[in-house]
């Protein structure tokens, strides 16, 4: 009997450190990690580069009739062992991390051809499973089927304070109260949206990671993973 390779579907609300335990799952198994919020934020990059969207306007059959030219790719870094992502053959993989991306995405995230495009790309990535890739709409559209579901929250307040202290760490001047009403905001939007809302898929597993340490929760989790992995011999 030999274990089978799995899909590991993370969703969760934004700032969960869904991506921290994505990727050390990934490490631990030597599965290939996905981030789909990279995608998104590639989309939004290409969008705010183009104009599309600022501040002010958003004008999204623009951006709709330009899907064909926009071509999301990931990179492996030897140095991190993790792929980067890329927006037509460039390394955005630092950019589109900022706040400024962050206050676009969740619209971007809402049109349903962007979506198409990239749940397309994002199922063909799984096809020989080995694979955790974290996101909103993973358990629910992407792998309905796959054999782990985990589904991560936390208080908006701790979510917040978490990335303040991620994005002050990486020098970028923003304040508390910004960083809060933009993790409350992209919740609404997510979860509001007609196209594949965030919500957790029933047979997924939910973990409020508020009181826990990285350490414990990766601890439970490998945990769950395991267990989920030698129930699907081959
Ligand atoms: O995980 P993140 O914060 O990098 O995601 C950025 C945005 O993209 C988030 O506001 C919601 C959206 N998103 C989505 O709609 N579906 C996904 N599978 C991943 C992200």
């Amino acid at each position: 009997m030999k274990d089978k390779n799995i899909i590991i579907a993370i969703d969760g609300h934004s700032s969960t450190g869904k991506s921290t335990v994505a990727k050390q799952l990934a490490k631990a198994l030597g599965y290939i990690y996905v981030d789909t919020g990279a995608m998104y934020r590639a989309v939004s990059l290409y969008a705010m580069r183009k104009n599309f969207i600022n501040e002010f306007t958003f004008d999204k059959e623009a951006l709709e009739q330009d899907l064909p030219a926009i071509n999301i790719t990931f990179e492996m870094n030897p140095e991190k062992g993790l792929a980067e992502v890329l927006l037509n053959g460039e390394n955005v993989e630092h950019i589109i991390r900022t706040l400024a991306v962050s206050k676009h995405v969740s619209k971007i995230a809402a049109i349903s051809k962007v979506r198409k495009k990239l749940v397309e790309q994002q199922q063909k990535m799984g096809v020989n499973k080995g694979i955790v890739m974290d996101g909103r709409d993973i358990g629910t559209v992407v792998f309905p089927d796959a054999e782990l579901k985990l589904f991560m929250t936390a208080t908006a307040k701790d979510r917040a304070e978490r990335r303040f202290i991620e994005l002050k760490e990486r020098g970028e001047d923003v304040t508390y109260e910004a960083v809060l009403k933009n993790v409350v905001n992209r919740d609404h939007i997510d979860s509001t949206r007609k196209d594949s809302p965030l919500r957790k898929a029933e047979d997924a597993i939910k973990i409020d990671n508020s009181n826990l340490t990285l350490q414990e929760q990766f601890d439970h989790i490998l945990q769950i993973a395991k267990t989920a992995i030698s129930e699907n011999v081959v």
